[in-house]
Parts: C-alpha cells; structure tokens; sequence
C-alpha cells in the first residue's frame, strides 16, 4: 500500500462496519415496518412481512447497544475526522478542498446526531401500535422523521467522503490492512496510556474542549443526553 493511501485504525474500521451494518439493516427493516402497516406516504408494490417488526427491533437493538460505543470513540479517538471548531465558517469558502472537507465532518457528526434522533424515537415506540393502527402517535412520527433525516445524511456522508478521498478513501474503511502499531496486542497498552492521560487530564480535558472545539462538544452532549434518554426515559414514560 502506498503510503499516502487513507489508513483507517482497525478500532474504528470494526466498529463502523457493525453499527453502519445495522444502521443500514434498522432502515431497510425499518421501511419494511413502514410499507407493511403504514404507506400513508407512498407504499411500495412489495409483499409485505408479519413479523418485519421483530427483525426491525431485532436489527436496532443491537444498533442501540453498539452506537454508544462507536459515538464514543468518534467524539474522542475519531474527533478529526468530525465537526471542526472553524468547519462552519469554511463554508464560505465555496468549492476550495476545505469546503468539501468541511462539509464531509459535518456529515460525518450528523450521521451520529441522526443516530441518536432514531434510537430515541424507537425506544419510545410501542411493538403493538403499528399493528393496531395506531399512526398518528408524536414518537412515530419522530421516528419516521429520524429515517428520512438518516438517509439523507448516509447519502451525503458517503458522497461527501468520496468527493474527499475517491473511492480510495471509501474502500479504506473496509480494508482488512492493519498497520504493526495498530495491531489488537498494543490495544491493552494504548487503553492503559490512554486512561492514565484522560483521568490526569479529565477537569482538564473538558475545558480544553469546551474551548477547542465547542460545536463538536454540543454534538456530543446532543448525542449522549439522547442516548441515556432512549436508556431512561421509556422506563418512566409510559405513552
Ligand atoms: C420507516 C422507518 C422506520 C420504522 C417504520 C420503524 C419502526 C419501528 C417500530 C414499530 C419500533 C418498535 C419495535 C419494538 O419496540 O420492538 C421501532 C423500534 C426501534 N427502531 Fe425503528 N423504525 C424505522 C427506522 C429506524 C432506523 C433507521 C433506526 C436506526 C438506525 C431505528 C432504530 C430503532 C430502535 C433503536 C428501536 C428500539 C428497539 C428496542 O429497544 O426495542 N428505526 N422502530
Ligand atoms: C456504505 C456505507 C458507508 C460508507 C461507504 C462510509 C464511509 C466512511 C468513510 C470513508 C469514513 C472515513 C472518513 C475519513 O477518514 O475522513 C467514515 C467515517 C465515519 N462514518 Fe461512515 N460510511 C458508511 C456508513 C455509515 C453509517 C451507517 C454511519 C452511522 C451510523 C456512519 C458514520 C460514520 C462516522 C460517525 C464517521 C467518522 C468516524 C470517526 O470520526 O472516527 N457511516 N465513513
């Protein structure tokens, strides 16, 4: 391989692929559940599954167990390659490479805030109100409004990620290479550097980001608060 080619760490490589596996599964099912027992907005001529339900709840449970993970990872180990303190105000500079860039971790952190808005709106989801005819619930809405919102926003990551780095970029996040430093026998050592410098750093840490790079700290705060929602609020919210 080329030095110059993109190389992706084999952490983020695994966990993109399972979360972005059942992302794509949750919204494939997802529209199943949809043209199955809605299609008040267009309905596909397909025949339709009585228990897509179950395979669709099946897919985003998994997703919601693997998304923290991976939002985790990408707002610290993967912070480059998302929202910039300055990627808004680039965005003046139409059409340079910056402007691309800008626009590809903007795509890239909204993929997570999308995230976030679908695992919160399933979670509030009853199994029994599609089958009932129940459509007319705010958490349905919110949650067929989170699919529209997460297709369009893969379509615009994966086409801002190959304006960025051509399909070499995009074969990079599935590439089997693994570089020696990036292999899963150092992992044990780079968590244990990694813990010693984030508890020596932590108040420190939260300021540094707070005035690093303060949009990419909202979106996370925006991603977490919706995640430990979709843990919490089910338990106490009873629609
Ligand atoms: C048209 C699109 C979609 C429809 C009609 C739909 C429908 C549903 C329904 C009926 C449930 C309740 C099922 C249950 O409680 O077992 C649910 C739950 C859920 N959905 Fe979707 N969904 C769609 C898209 C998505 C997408 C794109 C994602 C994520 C990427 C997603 C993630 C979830 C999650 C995390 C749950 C909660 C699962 C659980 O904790 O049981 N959904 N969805
Ligand atoms: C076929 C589908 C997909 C392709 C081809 C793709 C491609 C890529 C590529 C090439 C990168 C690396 C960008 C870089 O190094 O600058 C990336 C990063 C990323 N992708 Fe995807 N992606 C896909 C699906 C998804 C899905 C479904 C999600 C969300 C659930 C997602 C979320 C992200 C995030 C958050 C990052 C940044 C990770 C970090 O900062 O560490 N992607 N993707």
């Amino acid at each position: 391989m080329p030095s110059s080619a993109p190389y992706q760490p084999l952490l983020l490589k695994i966990l993109h692929a399972v979360s972005g596996i059942l992302a794509i599964a949750a919204m494939i099912t997802g529209f199943l559940v949809y043209n199955t027992f809605d299609g008040r907005f267009g309905k596909l001529p397909i025949p339709s599954v009585d228990s897509i339900i179950d395979v669709h709840g099946t897919f985003a449970v998994f997703f919601f167990v693997i998304f923290p993970v991976f939002a985790l990872y990408s707002f610290h180990a993967g912070n480059k390659r998302l929202l910039q303190k300055d990627s808004f105000q680039k965005l003046t500079e139409i059409n340079k490479p910056i402007w691309w860039v800008s626009l590809q971790r903007i795509a890239n952190t909204l993929m997570l805030i999308s995230g976030a808005l679908a695992v919160l709106s399933g979670r509030m989801m009853k199994e029994e109100w599609l089958p009932t005819g129940q459509l007319n619930h705010t958490w349905y809405y919110l949650h067929l409004t989170a699919w529209v919102v997460i297709v369009c926003c893969l379509a615009i990551h994966i086409l801002m990620s190959s304006k960025v780095g051509g399909l070499q970029l995009l074969i990079s996040i599935f590439s089997g290479k693994i570089r020696p430093e990036d292999s899963p026998q150092k992992w044990s050592t780079r968590l244990r550097n990694w813990f010693s410098n984030s508890s020596v750093n932590f108040a420190g840490g939260i300021n540094h980001s707070l005035h690093n790079n303060l949009p990419l700290t909202v979106a996370e705060i925006i991603v977490l608060v919706g995640i430990v929602a979709a843990l919490i609020l089910p338990l106490v919210i009873s629609n």
